[in-house]
């Protein structure tokens, strides 16, 4: 297993609609394992594949509250919406593509979801509160939607914006380059 790097917004990929798992093999339960892996790592409770630069439908989560529930990992490969709610709700969202910006999301309180499991079992749950927004957002990502497109393009621009700048400076402590060398 291993940690994969997390793409920052903005980034062609995060754009991308992404294409359904023909297969469910080995490189499949790899890219779970390190999808789980750096979800963890970050830490996050969803991660899907295009935010580490694959760009297929598989998503991961784990919506436990921290330490007082155990841990509910579910990965997902081609899931999709069956049914949603007509009552929605408003949830704070934060994504690991774009760190420190939240803002709240209305969508559907509650969904049904039909995925292939890691094992390629065909499944469907039913999915509200926290793992609903989240499923949600991590199908977002797979068709090339982020949180931030909920917003109004006022917002959308500041955050992409201040995202640029954080970018920027990412890469230029990365390189050692973040003091000038010329005055
Ligand atoms: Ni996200």
């Amino acid at each position: 297993m291993a940690i994969r790097p997390i793409l920052l917004h903005p980034d062609p990929r995060l754009k991308k609609r992404c294409e359904p798992v023909e297969t469910i093999d080995g490189d499949t339960r790899i890219l779970i394992d390190d999808m789980f892996e750096t979800m963890y790592d970050a830490p996050g409770i969803g991660l899907a594949a295009p935010q580490i630069g694959a760009l297929v439908r598989v998503i991961v989560m784990d919506c436990a509250k921290g330490d007082e529930e155990e841990p509910a990992p579910i990965a997902m490969v081609n899931p999709e919406v069956v049914w949603e709610s007509d009552d929605l709700n408003v949830h704070e969202e934060g994504c690991l593509s774009i760190p420190e910006e939240y803002n709240d999301v209305e969508r559907p309180a509650q969904v049904r979801v039909a995925y292939l499991d890691a094992d390629g079992a065909a499944r469907e749950i039913a999915c509200d509160g926290l793992l609903a927004t989240c499923v949600q957002h991590e199908i977002d990502h797979l068709n090339g939607r982020l949180f931030i497109d909920y917003l109004g393009p006022m917002k959308r621009q500041m955050i992409t914006g201040r995202m640029k700048k954080r970018k920027k400076e990412r890469a230029a402590a990365k390189t050692g380059a973040s003091r000038p060398t010329r005055a």
